[in-house]
């Protein structure tokens, strides 16, 4: 599922068990101090920021609350998330062709018409790793109208070293029409306590959270997030993180080596375009014990773990596919 393979840090730990003296009282519905905190961090509007429960919990409230147009654009292949989301707001999924391991762009710009609510854009890509560049995003968002969103999904931003790949901040303050999910879950390590966030233009932040207003986040996702924030813990979140992609750029020339197509990754896994093989691989590795996910046909995707998770699936690899 994409975690990071390091246990929580003591310091977000320890809120946690603090807060636990106080589960007896409802959380803040209104996130008041995390949202401050992300304001300030991200040099926002605290109205253009929602808090909620996991970046795919927002999504489905964007998508919930920017109808009533009944069309959601996205790639295919993409976040597994996307079709379940799509339809829970009562949408329908309009899934657009990939460009190779990437999205493509000028065929989704095409695909956008009168009865898009949304496009979706996930960047880095889940589960093909492949990240957009700056001037195809650009090219694609000055050919979008500026009245259908652009939620640019950012789950794995943390891991982008390429510094092609452009922050959606940027954009969203360029753009009066793109919105940014980001989460918690990936490169803090906090994906049990379903926290993430989203920047959207003020005009649509109080759609959204009327929408959202029974699915606020809970006190201690609050609390950890916040303190997730402060220089100390981000240092350490950032080394972790680099540890991560140091890994997943060793693992995937050893894939490569092995004779996989890896495509480059700039998220915490990778991507394996196995076709057929796909199933049988994902079965040979669960009977190992090693748990990928495989989508029937089209490949495998596998999270990079710790050393010697990583050192153990590439000699599976090795063995399977050799
Ligand atoms: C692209 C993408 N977006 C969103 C999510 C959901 O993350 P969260 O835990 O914040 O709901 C995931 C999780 O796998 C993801 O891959």
């Amino acid at each position: 599922m994409n975690e990071t393979p390091y246990p929580p840090l003591p310091s977000l730990r320890r809120v946690v068990e603090e807060g636990a003296a106080r589960l007896h009282r409802y959380p803040d519905r209104l996130a008041g101090a995390l949202t401050a905190g992300l304001a300030r961090e991200l040099g926002v509007d605290p109205g253009s920021i929602l808090v909620g429960p996991g970046s795919a919990g927002l999504c489905q409230h964007l998508v919930q609350a920017l109808g009533p147009r009944p069309e959601v654009v996205h790639a295919a292949l993409s976040f597994e998330g996307y079709p379940l989301i799509v339809r829970n707001a009562g949408a329908t999924a309009v899934p657009v062709p990939m460009d190779g391991h990437g999205h493509d762009l000028p065929a989704m710009a095409a695909a956008v018409t009168a009865r898009t609510r949304c496009v979706l854009v996930c960047n880095p890509n889940n589960p093909t790793g492949a990240a957009l560049r700056r001037a195809e995003l650009v090219d694609f968002l000055d050919r979008v109208p500026a009245d259908v969103p652009v939620v640019v999904d950012e789950a794995y931003r943390h891991f982008v070293t390429d510094p092609d790949v452009p922050d959606a901040m940027d954009l969203y303050r360029a753009y009066p029409n793109v919105c940014v999910l980001r989460t918690f879950s990936k490169a803090y390590g906090l994906a049990a306590l379903r926290i993430g966030y989203a920047v959207v233009p003020p005009a649509l932040a109080m759609a959204v959270r009327v929408v959202g207003m029974v699915f606020f986040p809970g006190s201690l996702g609050q609390a950890a997030a916040l303190r997730a924030l402060e220089p100390d813990v981000t240092g350490e979140l950032e080394r972790r993180c680099a540890a991560v992609v140091a890994a997943r750029d060793r693992l995937a020339d050893g894939l490569r080596e092995a004779g996989v197509a890896v495509p480059p990754s700039q998220a915490n896994f990778l991507w394996l375009p196995l076709g057929e093989r796909a199933g049988a691989f994902a079965g040979a590795a669960r009977a190992a014990g090693i748990l990928v996910a495989a989508l029937d046909g089209r490949g495998v995707r596998v999270t990079v773990g710790s050393d010697e998770a990583n050192d153990r699936f590439l000699a599976f690899a090795r063995d399977h596919l050799g």
